[in-house]
């Protein structure tokens, strides 16, 4: 399915690659090996086949502008995913060692840093001042969800709020970033960037959702850990839910409500938290998360039928239902 979308736009897409694998060079012989490794496989590619498909949006299509941006997006995502897998103490990526579990802690931040100093080198590179302005906004925005993620385990209550609070920042905040600045440089008009922009940021909260409803799936292979959510406390959607609504009616309420902190506070054992993801999953916490989910996908969408029929917006319906849909 994502090979439909980013067929049509594979030479674009190849450029984009000659970009981003030029841009991270070093001579350093550590650095060196860790960038090696780290781009030895290069993930799905979500975030610069957006900024590509909404750059085509615009009249002046996809310039070499256009493809600096996508390439210092995907550094930055990819930057922040080698910090992510420190903070989450998690050994795999992309179906190998992490980072920080290859080399080791010390390592993963400093090459974490150098990409994201090469991420703005590219962003620069646009000449353009919103897009810097722009992805400035974004750095911070990808810090303060990660950190709003990490105090969140001391919280006591259970409400979707502080959940797409989260996720707003951490993920949705890139893809509408990339659907913005693609728009902005390919030459849209300010109403149609303002659309997608919405439209990214809905695609960004459905990724998430998506993947934290992949932590509770042991059947799939995604190429990182599963369960790692609970066992680093973050109490997702599902489990949100599923506490939340348990409250007045299950007579077990009280139990799973304090298992949910135990997890939270990290003291709970892997028999508890399995105990708790079955609650979930009995709860219907999962099947509610998927339902919000497509609910978020329909606005999407409805928001693709206000801009002209195109290649482009029959690609980014696809692209929204590839994000739902996804097995990896
Ligand atoms: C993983 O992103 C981080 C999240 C926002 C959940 P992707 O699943 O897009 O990672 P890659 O780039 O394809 O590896
Ligand atoms: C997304 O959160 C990470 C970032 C936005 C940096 P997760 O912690 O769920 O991502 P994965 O599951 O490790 O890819
Ligand atoms: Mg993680
Ligand atoms: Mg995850």
């Amino acid at each position: 399915m994502l090979h439909d979308i980013q067929t049509p736009i594979a030479d674009d897409l190849r450029r984009y690659a000659d970009v981003f694998r030029q841009s991270l060079r070093a001579d350093n012989e550590l650095l060196a090996a860790a960038l090696a490794h780290v781009t030895r496989r290069l993930g799905k590619m979500m975030r610069p086949t957006l900024v590509l498909l909404c750059a085509r949006q615009g009249a002046n299509g996809v310039t070499p502008e256009v493809l600096h941006a996508a390439a210092g997006l995907e550094m930055l995502h990819t930057a922040s995913l080698v910090h992510d897998d420190v903070v989450d103490e998690s050994d795999m990526r992309r179906g190998q060692r992490s980072v920080n579990a290859l080399f080791d802690n010390k390592a993963a931040v400093l090459v974490g840093d150098f990409m994201t100093s090469k991420a703005l080198a590219e962003l620069a590179l646009t000449h353009s001042l919103p897009v810097v302005e722009r992805t400035a906004w974004l750095g911070q925005t990808l810090a303060d969800g990660e950190l709003e993620q990490l105090s969140n385990t001391h919280l006591t209550t259970f409400d979707e709020a502080a959940y797409f609070s989260v996720i707003a920042k951490k993920t949705a905040a890139l893809f509408s970033t990339c659907a913005c600045v693609g728009a902005l440089l390919g030459g849209a008009d300010d109403a149609t960037r303002a659309t997608l922009e919405r439209y990214g940021h809905l695609v960004g909260l459905c990724f998430q959702m998506r993947d934290d409803i992949f932590d509770f799936d042991e059947t799939l292979n995604v190429g990182k850990p599963k369960g790692n959510d609970m066992l680093e406390g973050k109490l997702t959607l599902p489990v949100v839910h599923a506490v939340a609504t348990a409250a007045d009616a299950d007579t077990a309420a009280t139990y799973f409500r304090r298992l949910a902190l135990k997890v939270r506070a990290q003291e709970a054992s892997r028999l508890e938290i399995q105990e708790l993801v079955d609650f979930t999953i009995r709860r219907g916490g999962v099947a509610y998360a998927e339902q919000r989910m497509r609910q978020l996908r329909d606005e999407a969408v409805g928001l693709l039928a206000t801009l002209p029929a195109s290649d482009v917006t029959t690609a980014l319906c696809r692209y929204i239902d590839f994000v739902v849909e996804r097995t990896s």
